[in-house]
């Protein structure tokens, strides 16, 4: 029987032989919004389907794999801190989740676990929305960990880009990020996350600042400051809670346009329902999880 006001649907019939179990692995996991989005899609869609969370620490992911196999789980998203590590857990990989080294999304096809990596159309769809000639762009990123990768493989779809700047602590995470850079033909420049006045001096003349460390989620401040942010550079900070960043606050004081976080959920999102489906994403229903009838945040 369906509720007062809720459309009939497969996903109201209960669990049989077409169900099928969706999840997201990570810690810490209780800040994700996947489960919202997907179950969302699923109801719209008709598909008896359930997508739930599930903490895994990083000591515990081969374990948990193996239970995912065991149990036929039909896909899954993966997280923080196992985006790198998974890649030696599964049968195969697509092609750029293999050249960036790491995987967000499993489907179980025919019992094999393929790995994809949904984040590097999830980071280059909201760029593409503003940035329509990458010639001769001048980019700086923040960070050098899974989503830099997923950027650089993103970013390597496009021609002309002129430099990509990249600042953080590790540098031997740095230097192995730069390599990538170098195999996708992409001009990478390393530089030490320490190094103020440089950082200062290269937003200046950067036409997109991505910040991909999580730098904004506890409310720390970005180093990125409003001073040397030009009015028509595009700024995109993929931490998406809070929806407004330090970052983005400086980037909306200096004129900038922004990208916010939430527009990678939702695209990496987006692609994950059509690997798991074989169908085009109900965009709206999934965004409409997200924020309501209160609409998208300016
Ligand atoms: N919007 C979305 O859909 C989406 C998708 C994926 C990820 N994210 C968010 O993006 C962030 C990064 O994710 P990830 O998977 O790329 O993580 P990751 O692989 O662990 O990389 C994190 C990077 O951030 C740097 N970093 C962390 N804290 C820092 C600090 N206090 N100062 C300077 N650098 C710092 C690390 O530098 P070191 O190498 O020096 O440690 C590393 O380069 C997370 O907050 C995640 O929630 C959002």
């Amino acid at each position: 029987m369906s509720g007062i006001g809720t459309k009939p649907s497969a996903a109201n019939e209960g669990v049989n032989i077409k169900s099928k179990a969706f999840c997201i692995i990570g810690n810490p996991i209780e800040h994700s919004l996947s489960p919202l989005m997907q179950n969302a899609a699923f109801r719209h869609a008709n598909l008896n389907y359930s997508y739930i969370a599930f903490k895994v620490p990083a000591d515990e992911l081969q374990g948990a794999v193996e239970s995912m196999r065991k149990i036929r789980m039909a896909g899954f998203n993966v997280t923080i801190p196992h985006k790198v590590e998974i890649v030696k857990l599964l049968d195969k990989l697509s092609d750029e989740a293999s050249l960036a080294g790491s995987v967000n999304t499993v489907n179980n096809e025919n019992g094999q676990l393929v790995g994809y990596n949904t984040d590097i159309d999830g980071v280059l769809e909201p760029i593409e929305k503003r940035i329509s000639n990458f010639n001769g762009l001048n980019v700086l990123i923040l960070g050098a960990g899974g989503s830099c990768r997923a950027a650089l493989v993103g970013l390597a779809r496009k021609k002309g880009i002129n430099t990509i700047s990249i600042f953080n602590r590790d540098q031997s995470k740095l230097h192995r990020v730069i390599r990538l850079g170098f195999d996708l033909n992409l001009n990478c420049i390393p530089f030490k996350f320490e190094d103020i006045v440089k950082l200062s001096e290269v937003s200046m003349k950067s036409d997109l600042i991505i910040n991909t460390t999580s730098i904004g989620l506890q409310g720390e401040k970005s180093p990125v400051i409003t001073d040397f942010i030009r009015k028509d550079t595009v700024v995109f900070d993929i931490v998406y809670k809070p929806i407004n960043t330090d970052l983005i606050e400086n980037a909306k004081k200096a004129g900038a346009k922004i990208i916010f976080g939430y527009e990678m959920l939702l695209s990496q999102g987006y692609k994950a329902f059509e690997i798991w489906t074989g169908m085009k994403a109900p965009r709206e229903i999934m965004k409409q999880a997200l924020f309501g009838i209160f609409g998208e945040p300016k």
